[in-house]
């Protein structure tokens, strides 16, 4: 008798301690500087998620290798929930194929929810001497290799994208890598760097704003918040489509009760109204209720990392 009731209080303090969860604030470990798209999406989130979670959700910055430090970071804290990744398509799918990381990106994560998703937008600083892609394309040749493009470093989103679409034209560029497009954005503004493949998160603003100008989206529909800037296959480099989606993850072996929690805040916060509409001027796809689960964010990371593998491997993208 002493036993089962020793059992049953064990039980219930278990549920207890579930059930609380978050008993104290949250923090989202983003991969790259304040004010890019990463940092931008997670400080959009944090604010919202707090009303379900009922505590503080915290960003906190961990610059290097693309995000890979980030990942490392959450990975080595306590699988509760307290500590939870948030990235991106090159962070938690690219960084696997180019860098020697010291984790599984599938079997060391946990899924908690597929967040946005967005096109890049490949932007220049407004002196660049073309008045549309075309243009822009014959003067990187006519200087080939000289023109800078600023990246997130290796392997990142922009890194990427640059990559692509110098193969796509049949030329270089010389990649300078910041702590994330935030900084990098910074230098374009000012003029120290050519051009970028930013993603429309933080594009849009500063494109709006006209102090950098927009040549092409890297998809195949343009973007409704930003109608005039033309596709890549319209302004003149075909194919070059990339299509950069954040989510959140936790460590392997995080209790399902918060997995669930921080799963419903999500998804609380992208039914919101203003955060859609938020979003949506930001250049953000938002996924179905259906693709919101861990376990369409399961589904979809595996298939991406098949797919993007190779692909990335055979388009010579590497640590530089
Ligand atoms: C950032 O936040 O700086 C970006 O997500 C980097 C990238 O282009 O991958």
């Amino acid at each position: 008798m002493r036993n089962i009731l020793l059992a049953l209080l064990v039980l219930a303090s278990g549920a207890a301690g579930a059930q609380s969860f978050p008993s104290k604030p949250v923090t989202l470990v983003a991969g790259f500087a304040a004010g890019g798209p990463t940092d931008t999406i997670a400080r959009l989130l944090a604010e919202r998620m707090r009303q379900p979670l009922g505590q503080a959700v915290l960003v906190e910055n961990a610059a290097g290798a693309a995000g890979s430090v980030a990942i490392g970071r959450v990975l080595r804290a306590p699988a509760d929930g307290y500590t939870v990744s948030i990235g991106h398509w090159s962070t938690h799918v690219v960084n696997g194929a180019i860098y020697q990381l010291p984790y599984d990106l599938l079997k060391d994560l946990e899924p908690v929810a597929l967040v946005a998703s967005n096109p890049q937008v490949l932007v220049a600083r407004t002196g660049v001497p073309a008045q549309n892609l075309k243009e822009l394309i014959a003067w990187i040749k006519a200087n080939q290799g000289k023109v800078t493009a600023g990246t997130a470093g290796s392997g990142s989103g922009s890194h990427v994208g640059g990559i692509y679409f110098a193969n796509s034209i049949g030329a270089s560029l010389t990649f300078v890598p910041y702590k994330g497009t935030g900084p990098a954005m910074q230098d374009l503004v000012g003029g120290q760097i050519d051009i970028m493949f930013d993603q429309a998160v933080t594009a849009l603003a500063q494109v709006r704003g006209g102090r950098i100008r927009a040549f092409a989206v890297t998809a195949k529909e343009r973007l409704a918040a930003a109608p005039d800037v033309p596709t890549v296959d319209e302004a003149g480099a075909p194919g070059v489509h990339i299509a950069i989606w954040h989510a959140l993850w936790v460590p392997r072996g995080t209790p399902k009760e918060a997995v669930a929690r921080l799963n419903a805040a999500i998804v609380d916060s992208l039914a919101d109204p203003a955060v859609r509409k938020r979003l949506a001027d930001l250049g953000q796809d938002i996924p179905s209720r259906e693709q919101q689960t861990p376990e369409a964010l399961g589904a979809f990371h595996k298939a991406e990392i098949e797919k993007w593998w190779p692909l990335i491997k055979a388009a010579g993208v590497k640590v530089e």
